[in-house]
């Protein structure tokens, strides 16, 4: 059986992966590989010039893929048509120290089921990076380290190694957005053992990085979903968002109206409340609910109304709480914030199965 499959993502690394793939061939001269290269269609053709290099090296295979794009996923899709016992991942574009990869292999004739590729252990470092970079890399480190269990000093490597049990036992519960692959694994390998292996992240010289402000905002949301959005979906954090800018919206909207019009209080709050409504529904139908968008006219139109009624629905619940906990005794903005919390509640779940039909 092929003892090691290793999983190399490209995109726009048509200088690397010839330079890479002679690294590999040396010095994983004598153990049974392969060695799969991932590519996204990338249009300096790197798939083009590592299918060129496939007569050269017999463990080499070369996938491009059409229409899917990110690195996660690219593994994801690597490791599906791995034979291995082990499977690894590593970065094409030669910042990541192939001669690590022995190093990982007799981790796990030690016992391990899962091997990082750490910058931050001891024999590991990075080269040259800025204050900043370093700066980003440490906070994201310690928000791992609060968000999850695990005892990992680089969750965010994207140099590691699973055995073949661990990718199966967990590859239907893998988010494949972003960078954060082995996060991911580590997260849910709750059992694994973890073992580190030191090496130099070295500095890029051809082609550049693709690391961006999209990528550290699915990291953070990752990290949210991986730990408390299992008890309170990220979705309800959004609603409620968007919810406490409906009070914004609210407040000024009185405030516009007591300034600059004649309107008496009632009909201010009137306006204020239908406007806040409106601006709730399409704030959440682009972002809350984004994946389940209302579009065109008459859908939203149809949204709309339902969320209208949903909204009053909730008021009611609003007033029911509180004028019964006022019965109770209890202060009249206490009161009212209960009665406001289960009434989002409500109107959340009500609204994720009837104005947005959301599948789980
Ligand atoms: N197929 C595919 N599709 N490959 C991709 C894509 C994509 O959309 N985006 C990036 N890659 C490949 C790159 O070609 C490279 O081989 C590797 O993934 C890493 O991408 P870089 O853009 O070079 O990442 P980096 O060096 O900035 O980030 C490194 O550190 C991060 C944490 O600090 C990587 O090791 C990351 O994996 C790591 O999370
Ligand atoms: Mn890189």
């Amino acid at each position: 059986m092929t003892q090691i499959s290793l999983i190399i993502p490209t995109y726009n690394e048509s200088k690397n992966i010839p330079i890479l793939l002679d690294k590999l061939d040396l010095c994983l001269s004598g153990i049974n590989k392969e060695v799969i290269v991932v590519d996204d269609n990338s249009p300096d053709k790197t798939w083009e010039i590592a299918r060129n290099l496939s007569s050269q090296y017999p463990w080499l295979k070369v996938i491009r893929r059409m229409t899917d794009r990110g690195l996660s996923s690219a593994v994801l899709t690597g490791f599906e048509q791995a034979e291995g016992k082990i499977l690894a991942v590593m970065d094409s574009d030669l910042q990541h120290d192939e001669e690590a990869l022995v190093l990982f292999l007799s981790a796990f004739d030690k016992g391990a089921n899962i091997v990082v590729g750490s910058r931050k252990i001891n024999g590991g470092s990075v080269e040259n990076w800025s204050p900043i970079r370093k700066f980003v890399s440490w906070v994201a480190t310690v928000m791992a380290r609060i968000a999850l269990p695990c005892k990992v000093t680089d969750p965010m490597s994207g140099f590691f190694a699973l055995d073949r049990s661990i990718y199966l036992d967990n590859k239907n519960k893998i988010n494949p957005r972003g960078f954060k692959i082995l996060l991911e694994f580590l997260a849910r390998a709750e059992n694994a053992q973890v073992q580190e292996v030191g090496y130099t992240f070295k500095g890029r010289i051809h082609g550049e990085s693709k690391l961006s402000s999209r990528v550290i905002y699915d990291y953070i949301f990752a990290l949210y979903e991986l730990s408390l959005g299992q008890y309170i979906p990220a979705r309800f954090i959004k609603y409620g968002i968007i919810g406490l800018s409906g009070l914004l919206i609210a407040t000024s909207v009185i405030f516009f109206c007591q300034k600059f019009t004649s309107f008496s209080d009632a009909t201010s709050v009137a306006i204020s409340i239908e406007l806040s409504i409106l601006t709730n529904f399409f704030l959440n139908n682009y972002w809350t609910f984004k994946e389940n968008k209302l579009f065109g006219f008459w859908k939203t139109f149809r949204g709309i109304i339902t969320f209208h009624a949903i909204c009053l629905g909730g008021a009611f619940i609003n007033q029911a709480i509180a004028i019964k906990m006022l019965g109770y005794g209890f202060d009249v903005y206490l009161s009212n914030a209960l009665g406001y919390l289960v009434a989002a509640i409500w109107n959340y779940m009500i609204n994720v199965n009837i104005t947005w039909k959301v599948k789980s």
